[in-house]
């Protein structure tokens, strides 16, 4: 394990507002930073504001502003919402620092001293809302391929960065290094790229006359440097004037870039071999995330849906949505924003496990001991009670909570390592319910249980705080522990939080229940496109109508007969999360049957109970009359795959 450990968001443009895209990659690396810090690493934890380029330029003209006032302005909207989330970053560059601009003119200098800069008459096809220019080859339809906008022929000299020299360089890291790139399927994409195609060199200038706004070229002031080129190298030039001291090691390279998947070349191939190029190591990974749609449809100021996560925020409180966030989908995939779904989570996950289970035991603590955490018992442990609970705790143990939660977030599993908490605290309510303290004569083992869950919960909080560390520090606080979560260089090992003695405070449910209003359900997300479809009453659903009903391929982990039912059966799936669904497949298919099956799951359906059971979810059956069976997918596709 490294003894420093650097994560960066991309820079974000100045000339948007902040949106749920932007939200989510800041988020992620906020988890892995707050981790690492628990684990007693140094972190280095960057982000900030691309503020160079064409649409800044164009963006402050139309404000009647200089893009540097513009800059000034709209950086005030990140900063304010990072603020809000809780993002603990311990710098904010802007490509515009004199220190950034200087590192990059120096690397500039680096490299046309080195031979790897050179100049070229050019010709192409130019996206100027995307910066960048295209080949013929490469437009769609005529237009951009990456935005489908127009694009306009331009001629001009300008500087190359001599890429193309690197390719067999890169492909062999990337197969060298399997963490490189991550998800897989990405990585498999960008090695699909590098292996069909020459790659072509570079360019990283603009005249001057045509942009101002940007960065001069050492060696030629009448160029600026293109955006790309000057973005990239935030991450290194941040850690030569906004990073923490660290002893003589040097901060550079990241151990994550993590990066949106619309992102994914500019890193994976541009920056992988300017870094080459500048003699300089490559980062450990970088991970590209997958979107946010409403309703199947990708955001965007026309059609009225973009999400704000500032409205998110106080509607339902930081750590509800970021929680939403990584447990919704998994990290890689694409996903569908709803606050429906963000209310279901709220009211099962969080008001009914999280909050229930908090509640329940500071209440027994109140009463069985006048609010004071009792001390363990010895000779109190209970065959495959205590030990079982304690065991999940084991730091030393593979099959610990501890080791399997740092090796999801290693791999940025943050869905999976979620899961395991919630499993945990499953557990943990199970525990409860068969120790059964409400009955229990013996007051040794009654003190023994209640120390048990105050000990487990306690240490629970430590591993719920990377995600949502308000939620964290308010139940070391109403446990009664001494200390914030936020200030620990150690993860807790059994005992190490010596609960025994303290007084609880209990204070107000973590997660009050959220009772949706009528009116409020018509316009959860608000969708003019949507609404306009719906009126033409011919019987037919919009594609919006379908969008809303989200499909997802999960794998049955467990099943099992409801007793008293030969159609019901309970099941266990992974759909990225677990979750219970009840089936009425029962005379069809044997339990022994399913288990292991990849099946399609309606994973929005509101919660209902069968015979009593909770059942989140339904899974998809076809019925010609005299026979069903069950929908599965044709080929191998992981578990949480949407179906479209
Ligand atoms: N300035 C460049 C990055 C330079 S990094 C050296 C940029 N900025 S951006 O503001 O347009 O986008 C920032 C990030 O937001 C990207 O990672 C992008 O993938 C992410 N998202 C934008 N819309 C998104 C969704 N709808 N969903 C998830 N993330 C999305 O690109």
């Amino acid at each position: 394990m490294h003894n420093k450990f650097y994560v960066t968001t991309p820079i974000y443009y100045v000339n948007d507002t902040p949106h749920i895209g932007h939200a989510y990659t800041t988020v992620a690396a906020d988890i892995l930073a707050r981790f690492n810090r628990l684990r007693g690493i140094s972190v280095f934890f960057l982000t900030g504001t691309d503020e160079h380029g064409q649409k800044v330029q164009k963006a402050a003209e139309e404000k009647g502003l200089t893009p540097g006032e513009h800059a000034d302005t709209m950086v005030k909207n990140f900063e304010n919402l990072w603020k809000k989330l809780d993002i603990s970053n311990d710098a904010f560059i802007r490509t515009t620092d004199e220190e950034h601009r200087s590192v990059v003119r120096e690397m500039l200098e680096k490299l046309k001293q080195k031979g790897r800069i050179v100049k070229r008459a050019y010709k192409g096809w130019y996206c100027t809302p995307d910066e960048r220019f295209w080949t013929e080859k490469e437009l769609l339809d005529g237009n951009c391929p990456e935005c489908g906008r127009p694009v306009e022929e331009i001629e001009e000299e300008n500087y190359f960065f001599l890429m193309s020299e690197y390719r067999e360089r890169l492909i062999r890291h990337i197969e060298d290094n399997p963490g490189y790139i991550l998800p897989e399927t990405r990585r498999n994409e960008v090695m699909g790229f590098l292996r069909s195609r020459d790659l072509g060199d570079l360019c990283i200038s603009r005249p001057k006359k045509r942009l101002s706004w940007g960065i001069p070229l050492p060696f030629d002031e009448d160029y600026v440097t293109y955006v790309w080129f000057d973005a990239l190298l935030n991450y290194y030039s941040a850690t030569r004037y906004l990073a923490p001291p660290l002893g003589t090691e040097p901060w550079w390279p990241a151990d994550h870039h993590i990066v949106g998947k619309d992102i994914l070349t500019t890193h994976a191939v541009y920056w992988s071999t300017m870094l080459m190029a500048l003699d300089m190591p490559l980062p450990g990974n970088i991970f590209a995330h997958g979107w946010w749609t409403v309703k199947g449809r990708k955001m965007s100021k026309s059609v009225g849906n973009v999400v704000d996560p500032n409205e998110m925020i106080e509607k339902y409180g930081a750590d509800a949505f970021r929680y939403f966030l990584f447990r919704e989908v998994p990290f890689g995939l694409d996903g569908d924003f709803s606050e429906d779904a963000l209310i279901g989570r709220i009211n099962s996950d969080l008001a009914n496990d999280l909050g229930n289970i908090l509640s329940r035991t500071l209440t027994m603590i109140e009463k069985y001991r006048e609010g004071i955490i009792p001390e363990a018992i010895d000779g109190k442990d209970r065959e495959g009670m205590e030990k079982r609970i304690r065991a999940w705790f084991d730091a030393e143990s593979t099959t610990g909570m501890s080791n399997i939660f740092g090796g999801f977030l290693e791999k940025l599993e943050f869905h999976h390592a979620l899961a395991l908490l919630w499993k945990v605290m499953g557990e943990i309510n199970e525990y409860i319910q068969r120790a059964a303290p409400w009955k229990e004569k013996d007051e040794g083992t009654l003190s023994n249980t209640l120390y048990t869950i105050a000990e487990a919960l306690g240490i629970l909080a430590v591993y719920l705080f990377p995600f949502m560390p308000a939620t964290a520090e308010k139940m070391w606080g109403q446990l009664g522990i001494d200390g914030r979560i936020g200030e620990r260089k150690e993860l807790p090992k059994w005992g190490d939080l010596q609960v025994s003695g303290r007084r609880v405070r209990k204070g107000e449910h973590l997660f009050p229940r959220i009772e949706k209003r009528k009116e409020e359900k018509k316009e959860a997300v608000p969708d003019k496109k949507a609404k306009e479809e719906k009126r033409e009453d011919t019987g037919l659903i919009s594609i919006n109508d379908f969008a809303g009903v989200e499909l997802k391929v999960g794998k049955i982990l467990e099943a099992e007969r409801v007793k008293g039912s030969n159609k019901l059966i309970k099941l266990q799936v992974d759909t990225g999360e677990q979750r219970q669904i009840v089936a009425g497949i029962g005379k069809v298919y044997s339990p022994e049957q399913l288990v292991g099956k990849k099946v399609v799951v309606v994973a929005n359906l509101k919660p209902a109970k069968l015979m009593g059971i909770e059942s989140r979810g339904m899974l998809l059956a076809a019925n010609d009359g005299e026979k069903l069976v069950l929908v599965t997918p044709e080929g191998d596709v992981g578990v949480g795959a949407g179906v479209r």
